[in-house]
């Protein structure tokens, strides 16, 4: 089943272009408006929705912030993100005007379910973004949206992150179609965007060779550290939990913005640290912050990994490597800059002999609390 790969993983990161088309596939009627068939919330209610809140674990859940960014920028609805298991044991502010998103590749996770039936308790609605049909967190859902990125096998979570952060971008077109925050034309540009997404994917995918190489040089650190900002900032903490649960080593994402507010002060000589930059076409000047955020931590020694857009040349002076992807959307770049992240930490578990698909003390789908 591996089909021809060393490992599940291997295979499930190179699914990821299909996966991610799979789960745009059929989401349109004839007039190239997006019906979301399985929804089966009322419009009425979905038109009354004040907040929305994600509950979620571990990489479902950094899904869940990426999505963030989408939704409060398109459909002007405030949303958190709240690991499941926190929310639980808390006192949220749920009402009938709550929609609860729930994001599970396996639909199975207890602390998820638990959560969704907190929710539902309090009168709010819960829209599941599930991979796995027929499981029982879509069973308890109001209503689900499967991600359609076929099964996953491996422990560590790829192809199903893809497909949630796809199946949360049109969950919040959707919403935002519905309620008219956006043009028609603006909601088919995106759409049109998204569609682009898988070659891109692809092309990232074929220039990994270079990743593969640098990680296998790294199969020595002990301690690697990722920055991103603003849909980045999710995604270096997606990256660091890659490489602690395959490779086993300490690694911890953070904000860019946050270095000098702390974390800087563990950079000496030699410290691995990855940087996510940007869209140097991308609004605001977040592009020139994390380019000072390079130039900062390579002064005190760091040992610069970058993921940079095509043509960004202002990243080259600071970098010790650089992982190019190819331009894309501020919004969309997520679904390109967490590819080589996987594949580093996919790599260098390799390096060190470790077992890709079945992770010491881990578990795919946890079903106990
Ligand atoms: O099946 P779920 O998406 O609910 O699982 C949530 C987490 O347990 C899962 O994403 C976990 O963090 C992965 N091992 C990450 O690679």
């Amino acid at each position: 089943e591996k089909g021809g790969y060393s490992s599940f993983m291997a295979k499930e990161i190179d699914d990821q272009p299909q996966a991610v088309g799979d789960t745009l596939l059929g989401r349109t009627n004839e007039k190239g408006d997006l019906i979301l068939d399985d929804l089966r919330i009322d419009e009425a209610t979905l038109r009354t929705i004040d907040k929305i809140i994600v509950i979620a674990c571990g990489t479902a859940a950094y899904a869940g912030h990426v999505a963030k960014y989408a939704i409060e920028h398109w459909c002007r609805i405030p949303v958190e993100v709240e690991l499941a298991h926190e929310f639980r044991y808390r006192d949220p502010i749920v009402t009938s005007k709550t929609l609860v998103v729930a994001i599970s590749q396996s639909g199975e996770t207890m602390d998820t379910l638990m959560a969704v039936r907190h929710a539902q308790e309090q009168g709010a609605k819960v829209i599941s973004i599930v991979n796995t049909h027929g499981s029982t967190i879509p069973r308890e859902s109001d209503a689900v949206l499967y991600t359609h990125a076929g099964p996953e096998i491996a422990v560590a979570s790829t192809k199903a992150f893809v497909s949630q952060i796809t199946a949360t971008y049109l969950l919040g077109l959707y919403l935002a179609q519905l309620r008219g925050n956006m043009f028609r034309d603006e909601i088919q540009a995106i759409l049109t965007e998204l569609r682009a997404m898988p070659a891109k994917l692809k092309e990232v995918l074929d220039r990994s060779e270079h990743v593969r190489e640098v990680a296998r040089s790294m199969a020595d650190a002990t301690s690697v550290l990722f920055l991103g900002r603003h849909v980045g900032y999710p995604i270096a903490l997606e990256g660091a939990l890659k490489l602690k649960e395959l490779a086993y080593i300490h690694a911890e994402g953070f904000a860019a913005g946050e270095l000098k507010h702390g974390p800087i002060a563990l950079i000496e000589e030699g410290q691995p640290v990855i940087i996510i930059v940007p869209s140097p076409r991308g609004r605001d000047s977040l592009h020139a912050k994390v380019i000072s955020n390079i130039q900062e931590v390579r002064a005190r020694g760091a040992h610069t990994l970058v993921i940079a857009e095509d043509g960004d040349t202002d990243v080259e002076a600071f970098a010790d490597e650089v992982f190019w992807v190819p331009q894309a959307p501020t919004l969309m770049s997520p679904l390109l800059t967490v590819l080589p992240l996987q594949v580093f930490a996919a790599e260098l578990a390799g390096a060190k002999g470790l077992d890709i698909d079945q992770p010491r003390n881990l578990a795919k789908s946890v079903t106990v609390e």
